[in-house]
């Protein structure tokens, strides 16, 4: 199997597309990017450096030190998937928490950072073979990709899957907030003026708020394999 495809996956916050990148970058030895983590990363870093906080977004000051953020990408060979570096840093554990989740979207919303972060994607893959999630990847980043996807659920079932998500991991957490947090990240990504979330034209809808990962992965599969048949 010589071919090699871009896979873009698009959609909402926690509805799974990270998990099923990573079970097809593994599957078909592809790269994967959470593209969602380099926005992620760089709300981090304005946070570090008091350019965004819960009242204010400091944009002007955060675009002049845009140049000073370094993002990298290096596999965990235990966890199985790369771990997202800011500076030299891993900042995976960093990047997750409800604190950021609740300042990613206005960061995510200035163009200069998209500007910067969509060509790093761009240039990623550019030799093709990668699965990479986000919410403009089909739209904006591969508008040509091979094979587009855009997973859906419901709010409620996608503010649970968080929630455990945090729990596992020992963050004290309350509910209410965690579905107000993905609420509201919905409704200013797909309301922000610059690469808004929304469905590309040929991309293939999933919802899973009641489909189990192994039916969507089994399903997705399908669809890789005929496009690598064509
Ligand atoms: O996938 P995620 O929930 O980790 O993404 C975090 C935020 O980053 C999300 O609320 C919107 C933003 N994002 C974006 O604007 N464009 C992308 N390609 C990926 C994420």
């Amino acid at each position: 199997m010589s071919k090699k495809i871009t896979i873009a996956i698009d959609g909402f916050s926690s509805t799974g597309k990270s998990t099923i990148a990573k079970l097809l970058a593994k599957k078909y030895n592809y790269i994967y990017v959470d593209t969602g983590a380099m926005y992620r990363a760089v709300t981090l870093f304005s946070k570090q450096n008091n350019f965004v906080g819960k009242n204010f977004l400091n944009k002007d000051e955060l675009i002049s030190k845009l140049q000073l953020v370094r993002l990298s990408f290096q596999f965990n060979q235990k966890l199985g998937f790369a771990e997202m570096y800011l500076n030299g840093n891993n900042v995976e554990k960093e990047i997750r928490t409800l604190e950021v989740s609740q300042l990613v979207s206005k960061v995510a919303a200035i163009s200069e950072v998209r500007k910067k972060l969509v060509a790093e994607q761009q240039q990623m893959g550019k030799e093709g073979g990668i699965v990479m999630d986000g919410r403009d990847i089909g739209t904006v980043v591969f508008p040509d990709a091979d094979l587009k996807l855009f997973m859906t659920a419901s709010a409620d079932k996608r503010a649970t899957r968080r929630y455990k998500e945090l729990i596992d991991r020992g963050d004290k957490v309350n509910f209410d907030e965690i579905l107000f947090n993905v609420q509201e990240r919905d409704r200013i990504d797909s309301t922000r003026e610059d690469s808004p979330l929304i469905k590309a034209k040929d991309a293939i809808e999933f919802d899973n708020s009641d489909m189990g990962i192994k039916e969507q992965f089994d399903r997705i599969c399908s669809l890789v394999d005929s496009k690598l048949e064509d």
